[in-house]
């Protein structure tokens, strides 16, 4: 048992529910559209496959489903849900954003208020903090958060630098007081404006807004300087780690399991290693989702305590880094 720190006051993080499309595309099926190779991918990023929507299926339904999971995970009734809080980088129409669409099809009540939230790869975590602080606050008592994306929907599926990285899922939490378990010791959120552009998407907005031909305008798909983004990654990511643990009065000695921004496994092990902490203690799933950006939390959370890695008591660090550069961590007793 962590002993109370002076954040004792932040909630918990009751339930954790993730989803990926049911679709599977393989590095083998993408060596038959590009000029590219399972040996490369596998050696340069750590992924084998990844999860995409069907033409015919909808970002906000991943949302949907990821919710149903981590209401039914919690002790939380739908009816006590009084705000929503939808991170992603991409919604099924411009406006409305996703989080109005999701509060209708999962039947919470129509009139609680809802807003997206979009801060990259590092949405998931900028949500845990925002709704840890309003319930804190004392305005709400259980937020329901959900990191959903699928940048399927956005890459150059002829760009084999980006493509091969992504997949889309989602995943999602119930944050709220009382709880047996997740008992937030320390949540926080870091940007790097000066490094805004490592990871862009320029086309489609109102400076540069869709016009005929785009379609071949590498502006308007997802780009990223790939060596910028990765040095980026490890140095804002163990920055994040080490203010959380600093906060709650506690080392790296102390942490069971890290669960980093599935972004890319030579980026997870550096951020290992400029940790000093074996990689037996990190929780690692992009070999079969890819990098899902606001979902890898999530994702990654649930499939380590459903594989049972994650046990009751555990210390868990959470930890991202995205588009922005936005970056954070959290720290939890699970
Ligand atoms: N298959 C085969 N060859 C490829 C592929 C591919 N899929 N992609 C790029 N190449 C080629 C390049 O064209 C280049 O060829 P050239 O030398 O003939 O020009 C060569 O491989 C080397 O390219 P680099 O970009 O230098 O490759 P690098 O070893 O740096 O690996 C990578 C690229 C994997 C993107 C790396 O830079 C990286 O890991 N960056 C981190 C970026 C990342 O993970 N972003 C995730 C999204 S952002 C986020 O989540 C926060």
């Amino acid at each position: 048992m962590i002993e109370p720190s002076d954040n004792e006051t932040l909630p918990n993080i009751l339930s954790v529910g993730a989803t990926v499309p049911e679709k599977v595309l393989t590095n083998e099926d993408l060596e038959k559209s590009l000029d590219t190779s399972d040996e490369w991918i596998t050696s340069r990023t750590g992924i084998k496959r990844r999860h995409v929507l069907e033409k015919d299926e909808t970002p906000s339904s991943l949302g949907v489903e990821a919710s149903r999971e981590a209401l039914e995970d919690s002790p939380v009734g739908v009816e006590e849900i009084d705000l929503v809080i939808v991170a992603t980088n991409i919604s099924d129409m411009p406006i409305p954003g996703s989080s109005p669409l999701i509060v209708e099809e999962l039947g919470l009540p129509s009139d609680i208020p809802f807003f997206d939230l979009k801060a990259g790869c590092s949405g998931f975590l900028y949500a845990i903090d925002v709704a840890a602080n309003m319930i804190r606050g004392g305005g709400y008592d259980k937020i329901l958060v959900i990191g959903l994306e699928a940048l399927s929907r956005i890459v150059n599926w002829e760009d084999r630098s980006t493509c091969v990285l992504f997949g889309d899922g989602a995943g999602a939490s119930v944050i709220g007081d009382r709880g047996d378990r997740g008992r937030i010791l320390s949540t926080s959120v870091h940007g790097d404006s000066s490094k805004s552009k490592l990871i862009r998407l320029e086309g489609g907005g109102t400076r540069l807004p869709p016009a005929e031909g785009s379609e071949q305008d590498e502006r308007y798909y997802l780009e990223m300087e790939g060596k910028g983004v990765f040095k980026s990654a490890v140095n804002m990511m163990k920055s994040s780690s080490l203010s959380v643990l600093e906060d709650a009065d506690l080392t790296l000695s102390n942490v069971d399991w890290i669960v980093p921004h599935q972004a890319n496994i030579r980026i997870i092990k550096q951020l290992a290693k400029s940790l000093g902490v074996g990689m037996d203690r990190i929780v690692v799933n992009l070999e079969e989702y890819a990098n899902t950006s606001t979902a890898t939390i999530p994702l990654a959370f649930k499939e380590g305590i459903d594989e049972g890695f994650i046990e009751s008591g555990d210390l868990v660090l959470l930890t991202a880094f995205g588009a922005g550069a936005a970056y954070g961590a959290t720290l939890l007793e699970w």
